[in-house]
């Protein structure tokens, strides 16, 4: 018999609504309570999941004060991710907390102190460490079958026009492309190469142009090693969504993309060419239920979380030192603040 925990979701839109779904496939998940701004979006789901037993809020605070909750999603729009989960975690709920985990690297750090206060964990939904495309790209790494790395790019292509959220969240100044969408390519990288220590970007404006920021930048990066990189996004961009990621090593190659069923991996041969292997991928590129699987195996059993509070925040920190370089034109240092 699975051991119940009880969970609620704070955040009833799109990517609520996969939380949900996925989270209820977990033997073991019981769902009390759902919450939105949009007393209607909490209605919808409860409905469509036939949640008959949980309560519906408006306010976060009060699900925290009326509730006995384990684990609290926040899916909410980005900018009250901190509000909500430091409220959460100081309630003595364990966090799950989509990405990016702010927009700013200060209210990542409050949501990690929070979480060292609580004594709870807290994880931040860099859904990329997930697909098994980037998990065998790393894999693949890690076992030396590209020898050394010394080039890695990323790219977070992503037409927005039509996504603009509920009540239009995503067309906000302080969302810059970088981070509300990139996060995932930056969060990638920084999973295979380490932490950059240095970036310089540009980025320009002529796609979206009624929006209120850059709809395309370009970063490069140094990361450990000597190893050398780059992040490629665009929201206005028209073509299919992609997370094309290619890896290069000093006796191979890899190119893996979220979206494709197959991952190329060329190797040096002996006759000194090189040889092209392509291996079979599921496609599941928003792997929620092995967040949810990961997080409630950490919360019951004391396994170790991937994308921890701290991994949100480093992430965050790279993002905003790629809107500085943009902005101002010259390298930033990267300094991690946790
Ligand atoms: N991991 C991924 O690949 C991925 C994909 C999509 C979205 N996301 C993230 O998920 C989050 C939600 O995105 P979405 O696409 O579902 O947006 P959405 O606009 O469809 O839904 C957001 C919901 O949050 C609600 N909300 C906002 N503030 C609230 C508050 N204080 N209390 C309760 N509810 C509140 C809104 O009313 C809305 O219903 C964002 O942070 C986004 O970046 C992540």
């Amino acid at each position: 018999m699975e051991k119940t925990l009880r969970y609620a979701l704070v955040g009833c839109g799109s990517f609520g609504n996969v939380h949900l779904g996925t989270m209820l496939k977990i033997p073991g998940t019981q769902v009390v309570a759902l919450c939105d701004l949009h007393p209607e979006s909490c209605a919808l789901l409860k409905e469509r999941y036939g949640l008959e037993n949980a309560a519906c809020y408006t306010d976060y605070r009060e699900l925290l004060a009326r509730e006995e909750v384990d684990v609290v999603a926040v899916v909410t729009s980005d900018k009250a991710h901190k509000e909500v989960t430091t409220a959460a975690l100081k309630a003595g709920c364990h966090v799950i907390c989509e990405k990016p985990m702010s927009l700013f690297t200060e209210e990542c750090v409050e949501m990690v102190q929070a979480a060292h206060d609580a004594g709870k964990l807290l994880m931040v939904g860099q859904v990329c460490r997930c697909a098994p495309g980037f998990i065998k790209a790393r894999e693949l790494v890690e076992d030396g079958a590209i020898g050394e790395l010394y080039y890695v790019e990323s790219e977070y292509a992503h037409d927005y026009t039509k996504i603009t959220g509920v009540d239009n969240w995503r067309v906000d100044p302080d969302r810059e492309p970088i981070i509300g969408g990139a996060c995932h390519a930056i969060d990638l990288l920084r999973w295979i190469a380490g932490n950059p220590v240095e970036t310089t970007a540009y980025s320009n404006h002529k796609v979206l142009t009624d929006w209120p920021v850059d709809d395309t930048t370009i970063a490069i990066f140094k990361f450990p090693n000597q190893v050398i990189g780059k992040v490629f996004t665009s929201i206005g961009c028209k073509r299919n969504y992609t997370m094309r990621t290619v890896l290069y090593g000093t006796r191979g190659t890899i190119i893996v993309n979220n979206t494709d069923p197959v991952l190329d991996l060329y190797q040096l041969q002996e006759n000194g060419s090189s040889a092209l292997t392509q291996l079979p991928l599921e496609i599941n590129n928003h792997n929620v239920q092995a967040e949810h699987e990961i997080l409630r195996d950490a919360v019951l059993n004391g396994t170790p979380l991937v994308t921890t509070g701290e991994e949100g925040a480093r992430t965050v920190t790279v993002c905003r030192a790629v809107v500085q370089s943009a902005k101002t034109g010259v390298p930033v240092q990267i300094v991690y603040p946790v």
